[in-house]
């Protein structure tokens, strides 16, 4: 099959451009459309500090790399935050391969870990509550620690690497659970504030599947092992339904991504009336509520309390 831009020999297929592509020039295409995001979206200024979320799987490793390319034409400084749950058998690996990654580009690179700030592991906390809602805990701890690392090191702004698909099926499992506010955040806060590091998602209309093929030409090195804890039965229910459905209707995601961006705004507008900015009464972080849901998780944990086992 040949490259539909140039006739070279085509590495890959996008059924939602009917485009077959060559190395040459699905890299470009990939690199191109990541710049645009970062340009429409206003993401990253000239000389603002950046920190990446970086976990050593496929999309943040790649974010780093793109990041650190685009430095060249967009001076800004860039560092890696990588958080560490405690996890046995899968982040070890994954940390290697971050802080190889981080080391080859010379980008300043810092791990914390749930240990060194609770004083617990994620696994720990799992032996604790028997295994239940893993993704919760670590969600909520994982949010308030990138947050507070990337403030450590003197970050504007932190970059996340969420990609299309991840995208998509959020959009979906909040439309399909009744989640009007979730969806209008989309994990961002609605109140600015200047302890609430603002977060950026460059490979937001980046195809989970591209980014995999984009580290493969590029000798990315990758952690391809999943999370253990991994059993989001409803998410991996959505991502397969959606995958079918792109496969059948090509450019879904896309379509689904282009929608929630249309609406976005007017749901925020509604809820711009939303509760003002609290902050945390034990650890003084912003937050909606008199105690913030970080804080109020370690203690229902230590305590052995059940404000999650509803
Ligand atoms: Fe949810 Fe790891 S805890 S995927
Ligand atoms: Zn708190």
């Amino acid at each position: 099959l040949k490259c539909s831009k140039c006739a070279g020999d085509a590495v890959i297929f996008l059924p939602y451009a009917k485009t077959h592509l060559c190395e040459r020039d699905f890299n470009a295409m990939f690199e191109k459309r990541f710049r645009a995001t970062i340009r429409d979206f206003k993401m990253i200024k000239k000389g603002e500090h950046i920190a990446v979320a970086l976990s050593g799987g496929k999309d943040s490793t790649v974010l780093m790399h793109l990041l650190h390319r685009l430095k060249e034409d967009l001076p800004f400084e860039l560092v890696a935050v990588t958080i560490d749950e405690g996890i046995k058998g899968y982040r070890s690996n994954s940390l290697a391969v971050a802080e190889k990654e981080a080391k080859a580009l010379g980008i300043e690179h810092k791990v914390f870990s749930f240990k060194d700030r609770t004083d617990m592991t994620l696994d720990g906390i799992m032996e604790k509550k028997g295994g239940k809602l893993p993704c919760s805990y670590c969600g909520v701890i994982r949010r308030y620690l990138i947050n507070t690392a990337s403030r450590e090191m003197n970050a504007d702004k932190v970059a996340v690497g969420h990609n299309l698909d991840d995208m998509a099926q959020t959009v979906m499992m909040n439309l399909m659970r009744n989640e009007p506010m979730r969806l209008a955040r989309l994990g961002d806060p609605i109140v600015e504030e200047e302890k609430l590091i603002a977060r950026i998602r460059p490979l937001l209309r980046s195809p989970e599947k591209e980014i995999a093929v984009y580290a493969m030409l590029n000798n990315i090195s990758l952690h391809f092992q999943e999370c253990p804890y991994a059993r989001h039965a409803f998410r991996a229910h959505v991502r397969e339904q959606l995958n079918a459905t792109e496969e059948r209707y090509p450019g879904t995601k896309f379509r689904i991504l282009n929608s929630f961006l249309a609406i976005q705004p007017m749901l925020r507008r509604g809820i711009e009336s939303a509760p003002e900015m609290k902050y945390c009464k034990t650890c003084k972080e912003p937050s909606g509520t008199e105690q913030c849901m970080f804080c109020t998780m370690l203690e229902e944990i230590k305590e052995g309390g059940a404000m999650l086992n509803k």
